[in-house]
């Protein structure tokens, strides 16, 4: 099970969007998914369609015990292979701007409890997703305490470097503190327009300074994004043009992402029993 973190320091970049885009592709592909909403807006929650739940995230953060995450787990109106753990306002209340350290490794220790053989919770998944609040209180670090990868997600603008320098900084903190198995997948352009400079230079200067971490596809501007969003259906099954362009970009995204964990795999020492 390979645990991954969308993530910017900077609000309405496009964290929930990438996590949207993701899960997409994980159906399409029949990678089964999890998408773990983090952020108190509940914003992907609404948008993967799921049901009314006993449970939520926030109940999960007081009590990571197999029946209560049992409990905020649904099943995403998009259909078959991709599940929700639930999102809610209360989550609010773990986002305490200096956690200790057990509040940071409730969703990671309930999110290893998913990969135990429990016959009774839901999955097994190959992927769990984490939609991130835009702050780095106790919530987005309880994520990177959890995660194996983390997609820094940015806008083409002026503030980008400095965000995504903010961002990276929080990375190399967790790992530091308590997760050493967390890694940048990478850097995610969103929202380019192609024939605008600014956004063009501003491009430039963040492969200048962050250099391969950048992913060379980025995320253009489409309205499509907002329509399959409104209408709670994937990208994927939005047929557009744009929706096209977009979905492919996410497909590349998860075949760097499975690469990853398939090359950490093969790297890790073998078992010694
Ligand atoms: N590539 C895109 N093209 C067009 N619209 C986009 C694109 N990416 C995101 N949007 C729109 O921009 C808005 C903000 O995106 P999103 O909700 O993904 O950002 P976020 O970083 O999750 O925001 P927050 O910080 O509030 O959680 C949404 O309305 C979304 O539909
Ligand atoms: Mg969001």
């Amino acid at each position: 099970m390979l645990v991954v973190a969308a993530l910017s320091l900077k609000g309405g970049v496009g964290k929930t969007t990438v996590a949207l885009g993701l899960a997409g592709a994980a159906q399409q592909h029949g990678v089964p998914a999890l998408v773990v909403d983090l952020d108190p807006q509940a914003n992907a929650t609404i948008a993967l369609d799921v049901g009314p739940t006993a449970a939520t995230v926030a109940d999960v953060l007081d009590d990571p015990r197999p029946s209560v995450v049992r409990r905020a787990i649904a099943p995403s109106g998009w259909g078959e292979g991709l599940d929700v753990l639930v999102g809610a306002e209360q989550s609010e209340r773990h986002n305490h701007p200096d956690p200790s350290g057990t509040q940071l490794t409730r969703l990671r220790r309930a999110l290893e409890r998913l990969e135990a053989t429990d016959e009774d919770l839901a999955g097994p998944y190959r992927l769990v997703i984490i939609d991130c609040p835009p702050s780095l209180g106790q919530l987005t670090r309880s994520a990177l305490a959890a995660a194996d990868r983390a997609v820094l997600v940015t806008d083409p603008t002026m503030f980008a470097v400095s965000g995504v320098q903010r961002a990276f900084d929080a990375v190399q903190a967790e790992r530091a503190r308590g997760n050493p198995e967390l890694q940048p997948l990478g850097v995610l352009i969103n929202r380019v327009r192609p024939r605008n400079t600014e956004h063009a230079f501003r491009i430039d200067e963040l492969r200048e300074l962050f250099g391969p971490l950048v992913f060379t596809g980025v995320l253009p501007d489409r309205s499509a994004v907002q329509q399959a969003q409104g209408a709670c259906l994937p990208i994927q099954r939005w047929d557009t043009p744009g929706a096209r362009e977009i979905s492919a970009v996410f497909t590349g995204l998860l075949g760097r992402l499975l690469r990853s964990a398939r090359r950490a795999e093969l790297a890790a020492p073998p078992p010694t029993h």
